[in-house]
């Protein structure tokens, strides 16, 4: 595994972070509570990432209702403390959790809860990592960035982040906190992969400039940079598309599908899988701390570890990203 310093702070990150956001649901919606990986799953993906050196294990106070929070907690007391100390916990705050006006965004009120709700579950004493999990336009930045200042300053988490933020609003949150001397968010976690770019535009230049860290999200864009979906071939059962296909229903699009031929002809000619030349192509890119991956057994985690390895030149670079740009 390779190692890499988070933004501008001293914490040492691996290059994937092992996304939990499949243990038991599929993300934060209540829907879908109860599905997704057990714990006995969840465990075994656990253990091989660990085992591979990714020291950071990404999940969220909603995810799976809780479970997913609930089943790292279980695998953490099970290895005791040797293994808490080296592993970086991260995990985030905003989705609703229950019903009532209060149970969501980025109040104080709400926030002082959910910290210790999740540290209860994940039985720790500290997150390494927190991060505000969307945008609360109600809610004043400076209430929330108070609250994450004082909860940096008790001790609860040591770095604060924020996630699919745009990059204007990262740049006023930071401004704030420079001006009353909070804690600052220190990276950000939004969607990047091949197949959404639009980090590029904005957001990946402010965290270069600004030495603020980035991660990606859905680097293999739910799925659909493994080759599972093919054009005119039905979703394969059980299948992210068969569950909760809205977030990705732009791309069933004839380019994207001819895209996804040309990445599969690269990873075939290199002799590695589709989803490792997407992932080592995204580790490439400029500003890329790291990818938050979603595996779902422990081959997908095999396929991902091996990106790490891939060296590309600017040159293989530019093919693979060319697989999915339109002759103008
Ligand atoms: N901050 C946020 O708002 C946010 C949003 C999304 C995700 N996340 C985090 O990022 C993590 C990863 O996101 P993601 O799940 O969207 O990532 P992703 O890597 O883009 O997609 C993961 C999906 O790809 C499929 N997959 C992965 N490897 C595969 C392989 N080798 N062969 C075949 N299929 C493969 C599985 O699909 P199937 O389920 O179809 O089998 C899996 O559920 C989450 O767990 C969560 O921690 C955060």
């Amino acid at each position: 595994m390779i190692y890499t310093r988070l933004g501008s702070t001293g914490l040492q990150v691996s290059r994937l972070f092992l996304g939990c956001g499949n243990f038991g649901g599929i993300g934060s919606a209540p829907a879908f509570y109860g599905r997704g990986e057990t714990e006995a799953q969840a465990a075994a993906l656990l253990d091989r990432a660990w085992d591979a050196g990714i020291n950071v294990f990404d999940t969220a106070d909603a995810y799976g209702g809780g479970r997913s929070e609930t089943w790292i907690g279980n695998w953490l007391a099970a290895k005791g403390s040797a293994v808490r100390d080296q592993l970086v916990v991260s995990s985030k705050v905003f989705n609703p959790v229950a019903a009532g006006p209060n149970r969501r965004g980025l109040s104080r009120k709400h926030i002082m809860q959910q910290i210790d709700a999740s540290l209860t579950r994940l039985r720790t004493d500290r997150l390494d990592m927190y991060l505000t999990h969307d945008v609360d336009p109600e809610t004043p930045m400076e209430e929330t960035l108070d609250a994450f200042n004082d909860l940096a300053r008790a001790g609860k988490v040591l770095h604060i982040g924020a996630s699919n933020i745009e990059a204007w609003r990262l740049a006023v949150a930071r401004g704030i906190s420079d001006r009353r001397g909070l804690a600052r968010f220190a990276w950000v976690q939004n969607g990047y992969s091949l197949l959404d770019r639009s980090a590029e535009r904005e957001m990946l230049p402010l965290c270069v400039d600004q030495h603020i860290g980035f991660t990606a999200f859905s680097p293999l864009a739910g799925g659909w940079l493994t080759g599972k979906y093919r054009s005119g071939q039905a979703y394969p059962a059980e299948s992210r598309m068969t569950m909760r296909p809205e977030p990705y229903a732009h791309l069933t699009d004839a380019r994207v599908f001819e895209g996804l031929d040309a990445l599969d002809a690269l990873a075939r000619d290199r002799g590695v899988a589709m989803s490792t030349l997407a992932l080592a192509w995204l580790l490439h890119q400029p500003g890329l701390t790291a990818a938050v991956i979603g595996p779902r057994k422990p081959e997908h985690l095999d396929a991902a570890l091996a990106a790490v390895d891939i060296a590309l030149t600017p040159e293989e670079c530019a093919a693979i990203t060319s697989c999915f740009e339109q002759p103008q």
